[in-house]
């Protein structure tokens, strides 16, 4: 019997192709993290990050400027502090650095997304992402600075805070938090199912954010774990979660798929430092062919489901897509 079914016939052009294609990527749905440090005129190159910078304030608006053009208009602001202490107090100073960061792009792009990651992570001596009690992170004292922290970004200008520390409470703290002083139409973008994961490693360069002492397998989720993730997700809309994220992205597919089937808010999906410096190094060795696997990792991440897509490769992608459509 010849076969009836030929699915090749739909693939033989790439006009055909395109006409059937069930996944397609936009530049809308694209969010550009990126990483401030004090001074002026600066550029610090990340090792493992090849093409991604630590800007000064001055440098950062020039860069965000230029990336906006490309028609990427989403921003995640992770910021490098002067000053590191024992409960992070640099991430809910009025002049910490990201809230400085905040008001000088909200003036420069003022229709720009400017969401604040919410962490301690990267003001704490010891790098920890919550205040610590006894040698471990306790959970409720760290809320109380969470909610600050989340109210000084919303002051200086956040469109939406991210809360990225994987506290327990912490979606309804920072949401009462901000309803009472008077912030209630600033959205919480949660980093709901965010996992315990080696490929944060560039990332610690980054945002100079390592732990001094053991690591954050106390909080984060443990990669063995599915059906944790929609208890994290649902935990966190009940909490009054706008957006709700998984982290990482490409190993965590199956995840992504699980969340973006049981919720009807929008899902995003973090495509992690690690992720990129795979590729990036793989590519200068000329082992992949980098433009090729970047759309290919992409695509699966929104195939799984997601609506925003967190990606240090943005700025480049749009140029690719043709920017905005
Ligand atoms: C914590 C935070 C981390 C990342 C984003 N927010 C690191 C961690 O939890 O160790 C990782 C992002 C990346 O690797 O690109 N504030």
């Amino acid at each position: 019997m010849f076969p009836q079914e030929r699915p090749r016939r739909l693939r033989q052009s790439a006009g055909m192709r395109r006409l059937v294609r069930e996944t397609r990527l936009d530049v809308e749905r694209f969010i550009y993290p990126v990483f401030v440090r004090p001074g002026r005129g600066e550029q610090t190159a990340i090792s493992a990050m090849p093409g991604i910078f630590q800007w000064s304030v001055d440098t950062l608006v020039n860069h965000c400027r230029s990336v906006y053009e490309t028609g990427v208009h989403a921003f995640l602001l992770f910021g490098l502090p002067s000053h590191k202490d024992a409960v992070g107090s640099e991430a809910y100073d009025p002049e910490g650095i990201v809230q400085v960061a905040l008001r000088a792009l909200k003036e420069a792009l003022p229709d720009a997304v400017l969401i604040a990651d919410l962490c301690l992570c990267e003001y704490t001596d010891h790098g920890h992402c919550g205040i610590l009690r006894g040698g471990t992170v306790d959970n409720d004292v760290t809320l109380d600075v969470l909610a600050r922290a989340a109210v000084e970004q919303a002051r200086a200008g956040a469109t939406m805070v991210a809360p990225s520390d994987m506290m327990d409470g912490r979606v309804g703290a920072i949401r009462r938090a901000l309803d009472e002083n008077g912030f209630n139409h600033v959205p919480i973008m949660a980093y709901s199912a965010k996992y315990a994961s080696g490929f944060y490693g560039p990332f610690r360069e980054a945002a100079d954010n390592a732990p001094a002492f053991g690591d954050r397998q106390t909080y984060q989720m443990d990669p063995g774990n599915r059906r944790e993730a929609l208890k994290e997700v649902l935990l966190d809309l009940a909490e009054g979660a706008d957006i709700v994220m998984v982290k990482p992205a490409l190993p965590y597919l199956d995840v992504l798929s699980d969340v973006r089937r049981s919720v009807e808010v929008p899902v995003a999906a973090y495509q992690v430092s690690g992720e990129f410096a795979m590729i990036e190094a793989a590519a200068q060795r000329g082992w992949l062919d980098r433009e090729r696997v970047i759309l290919e990792t992409l695509i699966s991440i929104r195939r799984a489901g997601a609506d925003l897509i967190i990606s240090y490769w943005a700025p480049e992608v749009s140029g690719w897509l043709g920017g905005l459509g």
